[in-house]
């Protein structure tokens, strides 16, 4: 092919990207309207539990939640209901992210308890396709990714509002080989996009009376779409004039999270997606490692909550998966009982946590046969959200 064919090509590739995202500005400008949990007279709780570990460590979050809702579930206020089918040997069969059927029976839900699932990557033995969590995120326009990573002794209170829905991610897997030697990716924001994380970013931190959100990119650098990110920051912030905001690049952002005499300055911080990824991993190893972290894909229509983690394949083949951490995905099944309104037993549920991961620490997890298994962590947690004292219990931990 000659160079103006390559170019001619490349062209129409590029076109036919640029359609596609008109039509999702297009979409977000029409707006949507939050769902109100407490209008809604059954709400509907879909549990995908994934690959590698996600059964594993899911099942014990689904438990937690059965034991909190009862009364919620035997008046058919809420159903939790199981959507099998989301493995990497089913997508990879009709060769999609997230085949119709599941993605059809997770639209018939209010909100989704997810597992990790695997995504594939060059090399594996699975081909090559889409990310099932990129894929969700964009197919429920789940457009916030909030992830709080707390260390009380360090007075590290942290809560990340991670755009979810562009930046890199969005068009990862529809870049372009233009030829043998040239290679690109395409990188996106839409001011719509931008807008609407950092308006939730700056409503939490309004709602919670905290006073500074720190805005995170690369806009010296990656000038077109971080320098959007930031500017629509600025014209955001106008709207919330108690609150001071300041912008920080990437790098040194990652290096002053492991600052001890800077890093409690920081609250709430809101960053485009790729590195709300990176971040968001070394805030929660900061907190005790992957395992600790939950994590909250929120969208107007429908939401999701998961592990902050993967799905660890590599336990699963060593025979290891009953060792698998459920403490992420359990704080994520916390945020999602905050999220539909109950937020008692979501205060309930996050103390039993602080006290079993933080505090008390009874048992350890190690992720092998040294340390408790999954079931073993399952059962004190649920046994210290039985206590009558949690709340004083909790409260002599926070004064220590
Ligand atoms: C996360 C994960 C995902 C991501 C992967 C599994 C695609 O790392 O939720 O942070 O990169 O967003
Ligand atoms: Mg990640």
């Amino acid at each position: 092919m000659g160079n103006e064919e390559v170019v001619e090509k490349a062209k129409e590739h590029f076109g036919k990207l640029v359609e596609e995202q008109l039509k999702r500005v297009d979409k977000m400008k029409a707006g949507d309207a939050w769902v109100d949990y407490s209008n809604l007279d059954r709400i509907v709780i879909g549990v995908v539990g994934g690959d590698g570990i996600g059964p594993y460590i899911c099942k014990h979050a689904e438990n937690v939640l059965r034991f909190l809702l009862k009364d919620e579930i035997a008046s058919g206020k809420v159903e939790l209901r199981q959507i099998d089918g989301l493995t990497i040997e089913n997508r990879v069969k009709v060769m999609k992210a997230i085949p119709d059927d599941v993605l059809a029976k997770i639209k018939e839900c209010h909100v989704v308890l997810k597992g990790p699932t695997t995504t594939p990557k060059k090399g594996d033995p699975w081909p090559n396709i889409e990310s099932a969590n990129v894929a969700m995120r964009r197919e429920l326009d789940l457009f916030a990714n909030v992830r709080p990573v707390k260390v009380p002794e360090d007075g590290i209170d942290w809560m990340f509002f991670r755009e979810n829905t562009e930046g890199s991610y969005i068009l990862g897997s529809k870049g372009v080989n233009v030829t043998d030697d040239l290679a690109f990716d395409f990188c996106v924001a839409t001011s719509q996009g931008s807008e609407r994380i950092l308006r939730l970013a700056f409503e939490h931190a309004k709602k919670n009376g905290i006073k500074k959100v720190s805005v995170v990119t690369k806009a010296n650098v990656v000038k077109t779409t971080d320098g959007k990110f930031l500017s629509i920051a600025e014209k955001v912030a106008k709207d919330y004039p108690g609150i001071s905001w300041d912008d920080w690049f990437i790098d040194i952002m990652t290096a002053k999270l492991i600052d001890p005499y800077r890093r409690k300055d920081f609250k709430v911080i809101v960053l485009p997606n790729l590195y709300g990824d990176i971040l968001t991993d070394e805030a929660a190893q900061i907190q005790g490692g992957v395992g600790t972290a939950g994590s909250a894909n929120i969208g107007m229509r429908y939401s999701m909550f998961e592990a902050i983690h993967g799905s660890a394949p590599r336990m699963v083949d060593e025979g290891r998966g009953q060792y698998a951490d459920p403490s992420s995905i359990i704080k994520g099944a916390a945020m999602l009982l905050n999220h539909i309104g109950e937020v008692e037993k979501a205060e309930r549920l996050e103390m039993a946590l602080d006290v079993c991961c933080q505090f008390e620490k009874r048992i350890k997890m190690t992720g092998r046969s040294d340390g408790a298994t999954g079931s073993e962590f399952a059962a004190y947690l649920m046994e210290t959200l039985q206590r009558k004292d949690l709340e004083q219990i909790w409260r002599s931990f926070q004064k220590a």
